[in-house]
Formats: structure tokens, C-alpha cells, sequence
């Protein structure tokens, strides 16, 4: 079977309602003004399936909002599955890289495992996204920054790579 010419990125941090939803759609919004979105299929998942089928924390929605994004993703649970359907799965902390890693079907796979941290470029003193859910809007605010600041280096990294 041909490979897909799309570059196929899964977002993943722990409640699916925060952090890698918002990641989502701000990757989104970036690839559609780059008029790139034939090029990547885009998608995000939580390793903790408690808010499974909600849309994003109003809190992030409204952060999200403020500075253009519609958030609009349901929830959901990662899987096994997702290693075969995604090329990159890009998460947010050391936790969400165990639990990621312990889905893995075979050691090969952990090489689509990324940390988000790793595409920023204006923000080295962070090694994790951190979750912003018991933080007040100061951290929302920050996760945003962090977001803007990665997809922008994941996206150029994918059109660098010539994938396409
Ligand atoms: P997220 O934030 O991982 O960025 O979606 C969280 C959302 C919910 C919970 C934890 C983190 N929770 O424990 O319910």
C-alpha cells in the first residue's frame, strides 16, 4: 500500500481537555493560513478516559478563543490502534510519555513518540507542557504560549522534512 501523503500528528496529554485538544486546534489554525491542511491529518487523545465524549475545559475554550482558536474536539481515549494510524504522536509530560510508551505494541514504535517541548523554540527553560487544570489563568495563558510557540516549529519541521 502507498504511504500516505499526509503527515498524520496525534496530540496526547492526560484528560484530553486541555492542553493536546488546544495543541489540536492551534496546529490547525496554523496549517490552514499556511494552506497546508492537504498535507496533515490532525487529531488528540488523553491516556485518562474520565472526560471522554466533553468537549475542551471552558477555561482553555475561552483562553483558546480569546486569541482565535475554536476548539471544538471530543474528548477521547488513546489507544494501542493509534500507533499504527499515526506517524507522530507528540505529548505533553514525562507522564503522558510512560503511559503512552506503555501502550506501545513493539519497541520500534516508541520512535514516533515525541515530547512537544522538543519543537519550541522560544521557551528552553521547559521540558513538559504542564497541565494547567488546577492553575488559574496565568497557566492556560502559558500552555497557550508553549502551543504557538511548538506547532510553529513541528509544522516547519514536517514541510523541511519534505514529506510531500
Ligand atoms: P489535560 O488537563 O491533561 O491538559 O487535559 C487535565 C484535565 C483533566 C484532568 C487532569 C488534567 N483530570 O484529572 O480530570
Amino acid at each position: 500500500m502507498e504511504k500516505s501523503m499526509k503527515e498524520k500528528i496525534l496530540f496526547v496529554c492526560l484528560g484530553n481537555i486541555c492542553r493536546s485538544p488546544a495543541a489540536e486546534g492551534v496546529m490547525r489554525a496554523m496549517v490552514e493560513r499556511a494552506g497546508l491542511e492537504e498535507q496533515f491529518e490532525l487529531d488528540s487523545a488523553g491516556t485518562y478516559g474520565g472526560h471522554a465524549g466533553d468537549l475542551p475545559d471552558s477555561r482553555m475554550r475561552s483562553a483558546a478563543k480569546a486569541r482565535g482558536y475554536n476548539l471544538t474536539h471530543r474528548a477521547r481515549r488513546f489507544r494501542e490502534d493509534d500507533y499504527y494510524d499515526f506517524d507522530r504522536i507528540v505529548v505533553m509530560d514525562d507522564r503522558n510519555y510512560e503511559d503512552v510508551s506503555r501502550l506501545a505494541p513493539e519497541r520500534k514504535y516508541l520512535q514516533k513518540v515525541y515530547r512537544f517541548v522538543e519543537f519550541c523554540r522560544h521557551h528552553p527553560q521547559w521540558s513538559y507542557v504542564p497541565d494547567p487544570y488546577y492553575e488559574g489563568r496565568e497557566g492556560f495563558e502559558l500552555v497557550l504560549d508553549l502551543l504557538e510557540d511548538g506547532c510553529k516549529g513541528l509544522m516547519e519541521e514536517v514541510v523541511q522534512s519534505g514529506k510531500n
